[in-house]
């Protein structure tokens, strides 16, 4: 009721991305609250952390929600940082997740590393079109604005950037170290699976991979189907929803081993529409 109230009332009012994140913002900041869970960092490091991520909230359009980047946070707060571990942020926009998760890797100890064509989303094929909107081209930035955005919000000296298609960085080349987390945030089914070849060979025992898109048919599809894994030489992940869009993708050993949380209950995994 109060997002129909917000589409009629309020949207044909707001101009432009930035606008309508700030007004929605009061009613998403609630979810920075799970970040005073992050018990890694004392009490005045958590509170100064929402400050930053607030303040990036109104001042860089990104795709996300408080909510969303508080449960990346608190999962790589989960257990403490090995030597040389990383983040990945696969889609990255404008740069604003990024500044967020840049705070949190320089705060518990991992380097960032960015992966974007920075020619925006892919061009989408005729049935993933059939399926969902089309975000072809949509998102695009140029990595100076991402730059501006890191040195303005964020820790640039924690971040490694890589510009290119999937196609050609990470579905080439597995990440050049242990993944502790990876952000998959792309649009795209084919973009998704790309990642994945270049962070599955290089992820950590207890290492977690969030995808942001699983309000988009095709890509939910192909993370729960079986083929997609044998292709990528693993049993069927088990997927776990935990939001409108965001999703764990708990991903398991050929010798039966499991994440952690994949021995807690099982979640309802069927899509939903898209919301933002
Ligand atoms: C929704 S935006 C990412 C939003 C960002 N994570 C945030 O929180 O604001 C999607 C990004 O994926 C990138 N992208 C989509 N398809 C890609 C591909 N095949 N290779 C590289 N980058 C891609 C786009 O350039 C865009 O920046």
């Amino acid at each position: 009721m109060v997002r129909a109230a917000y589409v009629r009332f309020i949207r044909p009012y707001l101009s432009g991305d930035l606008a309508r994140q700030r007004v929605k913002l009061v009613w998403h900041v609630w979810g920075y609250l799970g970040l005073l869970r992050l018990y890694r960092l004392p009490l005045a490091a958590r509170l100064g952390v929402i400050a930053r991520f607030l303040r990036i909230d109104w001042m860089v359009p990104h795709a996300h929600r408080p909510r969303e980047i508080a449960t990346l946070c608190l999962a790589l707060g989960a257990t403490p940082a090995r030597p040389g571990e990383v983040v990945v942020e696969a889609g990255c926009w404008q740069g604003g997740g990024s500044a967020k998760l840049s705070i949190a890797c320089r705060r518990l100890g991992y380097r960032l590393h960015i992966y974007d064509s920075f020619a925006g989303v892919e061009v989408m094929s005729a049935a993933d079109r059939a399926r969902s909107f089309d975000f072809s081209g949509s998102f695009r930035a140029s990595a100076d604005v991402l730059q501006r955005n890191l040195a303005r919000f964020g820790e640039p000296d924690v971040c490694t950037i890589h510009p290119g298609w999937f196609a050609d960085t990470l579905a080439h080349t597995p990440v050049p170290a242990s993944v502790k987390l990876a952000y998959i945030d792309c649009d795209l089914a084919k973009g998704t699976i790309e990642v994945l070849r270049g962070v599955l060979p290089s992820l950590a025992e207890d290492g977690a991979v969030f995808s942001q898109d699983c309000h988009i048919p095709n890509v939910f599809d192909v993370l729960n189907d079986a083929v997609t894994w044998t292709a990528l030489g693993r049993p069927p992940a088990r997927i776990e929803r935990l939001g409108p869009q965001l999703a764990r993708i708990h991903v398991r050993e050929h010798d039966g081993t499991r994440s952690r949380e994949d021995h807690e209950g099982r979640h309802d995994a069927r899509p939903s529409s898209r919301t933002f």
